[in-house]
């Protein structure tokens, strides 16, 4: 791999695309592209679309995200997170490209309460679990070189994501829940693409699957109630500091089943690079400040 890669960006409006295209950008010739540039759903097109590129590695972060979305809409669903992935995937083993695909925490069914390993059985509960399932081994399949990294929680300076909700909610209203029995590790893009540029420049030939999350796990109540914490020390003007708890079932919101227990193990991340993700505490006080207490320009 050359010291400065060609890499393409799908997704790259997204969450943790654009931080990609973001951080990776000085370093690295970056192509990003949005779905103006390749729509997933046009399949047919994929392949000339990538063929008007010369690149070295290709991460693909789009998809369809909207848990509830994919319930309606399953077909729409199965192209994006899994027969569009494996056309890309094809793509890059014809082309020798290094290729990283972004899967999910909700492979699996989340009956259990401890860590899951890549080698834990995937059970998806709803539709997009099952599509991201399905793209993982057709990717795999399709590019036996491909390294897919389920990560779970994804949180970013890009774009709005659960600390955000709980913060802007308790900046003008007196009352925030959320649901307290349901578990899984928070993700901070940055340093997420930190990790994976490990996987492009120097350990281009891990494969399979791989977990990348923050350390340490914790419920969406007990996670909005550090993020509160930590406005609350930064002197944000919130109107409560308390989340309340609700219970996943009586949240009527809800379309499709969520997995309850889905946390992340690791520990192979670590035995490749020697890095231990820092805990997800640290990063949300890193991104809480570095978000709410920008100054206007
Ligand atoms: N967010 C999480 O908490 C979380 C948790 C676990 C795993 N993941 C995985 O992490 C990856 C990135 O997630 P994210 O949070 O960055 O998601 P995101 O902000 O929703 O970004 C996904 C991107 O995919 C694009 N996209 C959707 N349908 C497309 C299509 N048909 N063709 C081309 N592009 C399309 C979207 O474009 P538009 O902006 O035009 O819609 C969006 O920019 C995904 O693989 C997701 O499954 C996310």
């Amino acid at each position: 791999m050359p010291a400065r890669s060609k890499i393409i960006i799908l997704g790259a409006r997204g969450r943790l695309g654009a931080a990609l295209v973001r951080r990776w950008s000085a370093d690295h010739e970056v192509i990003a592209l949005g779905r103006a540039d390749l729509d997933l759903l046009k399949a047919g097109e994929i392949e000339s679309k990538l063929g008007a590129h010369a690149f070295d590695a290709l991460v693909n972060a789009a998809g369809i995200t909207s848990v509830d979305r994919c319930e309606t809409h399953p077909e729409e669903a199965r192209i994006s997170n899994a027969t569009a992935p494996e056309i890309i995937a094809r793509v890059c083993h014809e082309r020798g490209a290094r290729f990283i695909h972004i899967s999910t925490d909700y492979v699996f069914s989340g009956a259990g309460r401890t860590p899951q390993t890549e080698d834990s059985p995937a059970e998806p509960a709803n539709i997009y679990g099952a599509t991201k399932l399905e793209g993982e081994r057709l990717v795999l399949a399709a590019c036996p070189d491909a390294l897919v990294a389920r990560v779970s929680w994804l949180f970013g300076l890009d774009k709005d994501s659960f600390p955000d909700r709980i913060i802007k909610t308790a900046l003008v209203s007196d009352h925030v829940d959320a649901v307290s029995d349901k578990w899984s590790s928070p993700t901070y893009a940055e340093d997420l693409a930190d990790w994976l540029l490990h996987f492009i420049v120097d350990r281009r030939h891990s494969s399979g699957l791989l977990h990348l999350c923050n350390s340490g796990w914790t419920s969406w109540q007990d996670y909005g109630q550090c993020a509160l914490d930590i406005a609350a020390r930064l002197g944000l003007p919130l109107r409560t500091r308390t989340v309340a708890p609700i219970s996943m079932h009586g949240f009527s919101e809800f379309i499709a089943t969520r997995p309850p227990f889905t946390v992340l193990d690791t520990a192979r991340f670590t035995r490749l690079t020697g890095i231990t993700p820092r805990t997800w505490q640290d990063a949300l006080a890193e991104y809480i400040a570095a978000r709410y207490l920008r100054r206007p320009q």
